[in-house]
């Protein structure tokens, strides 16, 4: 494996995780109080904190939180304090909840983390309210941290219009054809993943440098770190909408499929212009796939090569990423525990 970390004394991704989550969760839990009381208690069910009777579930369906341990690590690779990220941890973790209760409704996925999902159990309108009141105390909080945060909050900014775009790009993809004058090009995917997914996680490492005082040129090469990541987790979960299990993954398999979703396996697939491409691209044509027709056209994306051929963006997106941090001056503790992060945020499927 490139970029091995091979001392004993480097923690898991998971010991990384848990420790970020550790020192976010007061601020986040502050957050979360800020808001309206409903739309706090549809955040705290989202943030997998609560049933839907606002019944404490410790532990139950949290995320990962990835974006908040990036703007950590960000902080602390540039060396800082982690405390000086906390407030942009705490908005990158709530605008991430913002984009994932909206999604859900933009891609009628009923099912996240294993619970149903926010409009499913509370409705579409107070589902997009929660949205948006995450949304607002993100910027807010970010606007209210002491000192000279216009950089911070800029930053954000420009991650949320890319995350836009990027949904936007997502969703119009749905309607265009699989090949011909119309399809979507390798460079258009790309662009449409770096928006929806590799913006923000570029935004959470910038963020915590931009807070503890990192010169531009830092912030900028953890940007694109965190963007390359953004895209490998993107085709790591192109991969998963495929063949994940639902039991693992917590969200329903072949929604994609099923919604005509311009996925970089099937992209890959149709692109390889082999026998199964071609039958692939015949099925593909004729209607979107019924629960049956999804199954033959999961095999004959794999059979044409697409599985493979996304595994391997993952891995060259991962590479980039691993890349742009040793081109960092970046403190050793922390780049190791990106690098580790990174790692095993790829190896979900590798
Ligand atoms: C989600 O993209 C991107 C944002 C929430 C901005 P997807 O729609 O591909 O992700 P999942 O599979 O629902 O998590
Ligand atoms: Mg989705
Ligand atoms: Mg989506």
């Amino acid at each position: 494996m490139q970029g091995a970390v091979e001392d004993v004394d480097v923690p898991s991704a998971s010991d990384v995780l848990r420790r970020c989550r550790e020192l976010v969760r007061p601020a986040l839990v502050d957050a979360v109080g800020r808001l309206h009381p409903w739309t706090g208690e549809m955040a705290a069910y989202a943030l997998g904190w609560s049933d839907t009777a606002g019944t404490p579930e410790p532990g139950g369906s949290e995320g990962k939180g990835v974006r908040q341990a990036l703007a950590l690590l960000g902080a602390e690779a540039v060396g800082a304090d982690a405390a000086c990220a906390v407030p942009g941890a705490v908005a990158v973790e709530l605008v991430h909840t913002f984009s994932l209760l909206h999604d859900d409704v933009m891609d009628a996925d009923a099912l996240r983390r294993r619970r149903p999902a926010v409009w499913k159990a509370y409705g579409t309108g107070p589902a997009v309210l929660a949205g948006d009141a995450l949304l607002a105390r993100a910027v807010t909080g970010l606007a209210e941290t002491p000192g000279d945060h216009a950089a911070a909050v800029r930053r954000l900014c420009d991650a949320l219009n890319d995350l836009v775009a990027g949904q936007a790009e997502d969703l119009r993809f749905e309607h265009r054809p699989w090949d011909g004058p119309g399809a979507v090009g390798p460079e258009e995917y790309r662009s449409m993943a770096e928006g929806k997914t590799g913006a923000l996680l570029g935004c959470a490492l910038a963020l915590g440098a931009v807070l503890g005082g990192a010169p531009e040129p830092t912030v900028a090469a953890l940007d694109r770190a965190g963007r390359h990541l953004g895209l490998a987790f993107q085709a790591v979960d192109d991969i998963l909408g495929i063949w994940g299990d639902p039991a693992t993954t917590g969200k329903p398999v072949h929604a994609d499929l099923h919604r005509g979703k311009k996925t970089h396996p099937v992209l890959a697939a149709l692109a390889g212009g082999s026998r199964a491409a071609r039958e692939l691209g015949t099925l593909l044509a004729s209607a979107r796939p019924t629960d049956a027709a999804a199954e033959r056209v999961a095999s004959l994306v794999e059979e044409a090569g697409g599985r493979a051929a996304t595994r391997g963006e993952a891995r060259r997106h991962l590479d980039a990423a691993r890349d742009a941090l040793r081109a960092t001056p970046l403190t050793r503790t922390a780049a190791r525990e990106l690098d580790v992060l990174f790692a095993g945020l790829a190896d979900r499927v590798m």
